[in-house]
């Protein structure tokens, strides 16, 4: 019996139908009304369990979302669907027809992966995760593809499937953990388990990985959504020391060419802002190279460049104004501009952007927009005012 089974039995349906979409704010009357009908601690689960699929839906669409179970660490740690249907096409163009999904918290990957046509192995060992992730291969039509199994990862026996998928837990009793070899399994027992897999192997880890950490055979892979950098991924078997950054959605891939650091040039008509990923992968040079660029400062991944040209890895601004630090003369120049809509950008820089729009924006709310990098060019605390192209 876990915390779940209650909720799969047909009066836990019904009352899962009856609070599906409540509002916080209507929360406490739904419930006692429901009471009178219904054992509470039901209720309460009902109601527990509709406000974890309002905040999955960012994750997984409404509608999937509205038939799935969660826990809420399960939510927190599950991949999104745009990046796990990514990562399970790569797998199917890799040949891979079934994985053992290593650590399948409540079924993202697991998920994708049965979608892609891929039998997955998905194994966790806490009872209440492995028992939503079984909910939910069956709410979702899957459970003739995904088999759950509740164990540890390190007594699997996953010689009978062509690839491995690890996504280690990195979240501790104290928060994010950030050192790899303190993940629930650690990396290198993930790395030798990508090792022993037959076609192919992939690993889930922390955008913020060191690159000295990436295992010479393997390829890195930093992925983000919309613009917001959400994990990277270790290939095996694919090219080894390769790196690259995708974006999706798209997908749209830059593959690093191993290129030295960008020069340094002036502050030209234009400054592009990298995609996360391609800051993370260290592909900076590749994208200014593109653009035809060069940076504000040696130690600052902003482009710049005196021609306009578009590429999907950085987002193009026009600069109008080069000031000195100086928030006085940033609020008079607000000011002739007509500026209340003021949108700031920071690298290099201690600002807070919020305390810096309140004491920058004139009191008489123009009807212009305007953005400001608070940021170093060529060493020097800079601020670059403009408009995105
Ligand atoms: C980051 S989550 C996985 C999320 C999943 N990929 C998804 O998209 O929903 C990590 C999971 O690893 C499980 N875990 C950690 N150490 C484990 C171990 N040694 N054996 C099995 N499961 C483990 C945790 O219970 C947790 O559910």
């Amino acid at each position: 019996m876990n915390d779940l089974a209650p909720l799969l039995t047909p009066e836990g349906r019904a009352l899962l139908d009856a609070v599906r979409g409540t509002a916080p704010a209507d929360e406490l009357a739904v419930a006692t009304r429901l009471r009178r009908e219904h054992p509470a601690e039901l209720v309460s689960a009902a109601l527990g369990q509709a406000r974890l699929r309002q905040r999955a839906a960012a994750k997984f669409g409404a509608e999937d979302a509205g038939r799935m179970f969660f826990t809420p660490n399960g939510v927190e740690q599950s991949t999104r669907a745009s990046v796990a249907s990514y990562r399970a096409a790569r797998f199917r163009a890799q040949g891979v027809r079934s994985v053992a999904d290593l650590c399948c918290g409540i079924g993202g990957d697991a998920i994708a992966l049965a979608r892609a046509g891929i039998r997955v192995l998905a194994v966790d060992r806490d009872p209440s995760t492995a028992a939503v992730a079984r909910a939910n291969a069956d709410a979702l039509g899957l459970a003739d593809l995904i088999e759950v199994r509740e164990a540890d990862v390190t007594e699997v026996e996953t010689a009978g499937c062509d690839a491995v998928f690890v996504d280690p837990a990195r979240r501790g009793g104290r928060g994010r953990i950030f050192d790899p070899e303190a993940y629930s399994p650690p990396l290198s027992w993930a790395v030798q388990a990508a090792r022993t897999a037959s076609r192919a192997a992939a690993l889930k880890v922390a955008p913020g990985i060191p690159h000295e950490a990436v295992p010479a055979e393997a390829e890195a892979e930093w992925i983000s959504d919309g613009g917001d950098v959400k994990e990277a991924v270790l290939w095996f078997r694919t090219e080894p020391g390769a790196v690259r950054a995708t974006l999706l959605p798209g997908p749209r891939t830059l593959l690093g060419r191993g290129l030295p650091d960008p020069r340094v040039r002036p502050v030209g008509r234009y400054l592009y802002e990298p995609d996360g990923a391609v800051i993370r992968a260290h592909l900076v040079a590749e994208v200014a190279e593109e653009l035809d660029g060069g940076l504000i400062d040696p130690t600052i991944a902003y482009i710049t460049a005196d021609e306009r040209h578009v590429t999907p890895y950085a987002s193009a601004y026009e600069i109008t104004d080069r000031l000195p630090f100086n928030v006085k003369k940033l609020k008079t120049l607000l000011r002739e501009r007509e500026v209340g809509i003021l949108t700031v950008k920071k690298r290099g820089s201690a600002v807070e952007p919020e305390e810096l729009r309140r004491k920058a924006l004139p009191k008489q709310h123009g009807p212009n927009s305007a953005t400001v990098f608070m940021t170093r060019v060529a060493g020097a605390p800079t601020m670059l005012v403009g408009h995105p192209v």
